[in-house]
């Protein structure tokens, strides 16, 4: 069983590849730049099993297809597709961010998602896969870090619906997680120390209880179409 995690070398990617390897899948990994971090954690998964790393900016297209075709064609199915790449801008507010910034929000979170789907579809469909797509509570509620990052997550979300019910005819199954803060490089400390006051739990989640979401929804077949919140009962008052 292979899984693909985009953005595995670090942070909840990294925790999501960590999990599903010592469940028994086979791993490829996908980082940006970070090619130390991918070394790093391509060590730790071989502890596992069988784990392997590719460079992918999955905004851009062209690498993209070709990676997927390379994987599609060593592996021959591809059961699982995390997508769990992305970024917050540079800036928060309105009238600070630039277009640059929105776009380069949107096209890693949003179309990155698109591109990654699109690609994986052929070897998806042989092994009657899944998708996970990591969206945000952002992208319910608005969130803390910037109208480009919330639309573009609730973009996911709307993706990940469309999906659910265009893919169902070839068994596969497209879900997402709304995480809500997660300890990783992507806040700020000084942010993660404000945002663990807003959980009824007081506390942000750790990248490991967002993997643990992950894996529910790749073991448990009679679930589409579903955004699981993990947010430390952040909607409760
Ligand atoms: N942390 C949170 O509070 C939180 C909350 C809700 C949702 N999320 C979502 O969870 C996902 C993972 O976030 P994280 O907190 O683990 O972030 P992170 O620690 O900053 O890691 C981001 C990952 O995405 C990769 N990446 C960034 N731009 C990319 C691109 N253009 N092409 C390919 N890969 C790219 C990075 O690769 P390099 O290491 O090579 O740069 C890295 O592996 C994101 O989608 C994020 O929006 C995070």
């Amino acid at each position: 069983m292979l899984a693909v995690i985009t953005g595995g070398d670090r942070g909840i990617g990294k925790a999501i590849a960590i999990d599903l390897a010592k469940n028994g899948y086979d791993i490829v990994f996908t980082y940006r730049q970070n090619k130390e971090k991918a070394k790093e954690t391509l060590e730790e998964l071989k502890n596992y099993g069988n784990a392997e790393y590719y460079r992918m900016d999955v905004t851009n297209w062209e690498e993209v297809q070709k990676i997927f075709k390379e994987i599609g064609e060593k592996y021959e199915k591809i059961n699982v597709l995390v997508n769990n790449a992305g970024i917050v801008g540079k800036y928060i507010f309105l009238e600070d961010i630039t277009l640059e910034d929105w776009h380069r929000v949107m096209n890693v979170n949003l179309t990155g998602v698109f591109y990654c789907c699109k690609a994986a579809l052929p070897h998806l469909k042989k092994a009657k896969g899944c998708i996970v797509n990591i969206s945000s509570i952002a992208g319910k509620m608005g969130g803390t870090v910037g109208c480009h990052y919330a639309a573009s997550k609730a973009g996911v979300i709307g993706l990940t619906f469309a999906l659910a019910s265009e893919l169902a005819k070839y068994g596969i199954r497209v879900n997402a997680v709304a995480p809500g803060p997660v300890d990783t490089e992507l806040l700020s400390k000084e942010l993660k120390e404000k945002l663990k006051e807003l959980a009824l739990l007081k506390r942000i989640a750790k990248p490991e209880e967002i993997a643990h979401a992950v894996r529910f929804l790749i073991e448990n077949k009679y679930v589409t179409g579903e955004v699981v919140d993990v947010n430390g009962g952040r909607y409760m008052d």
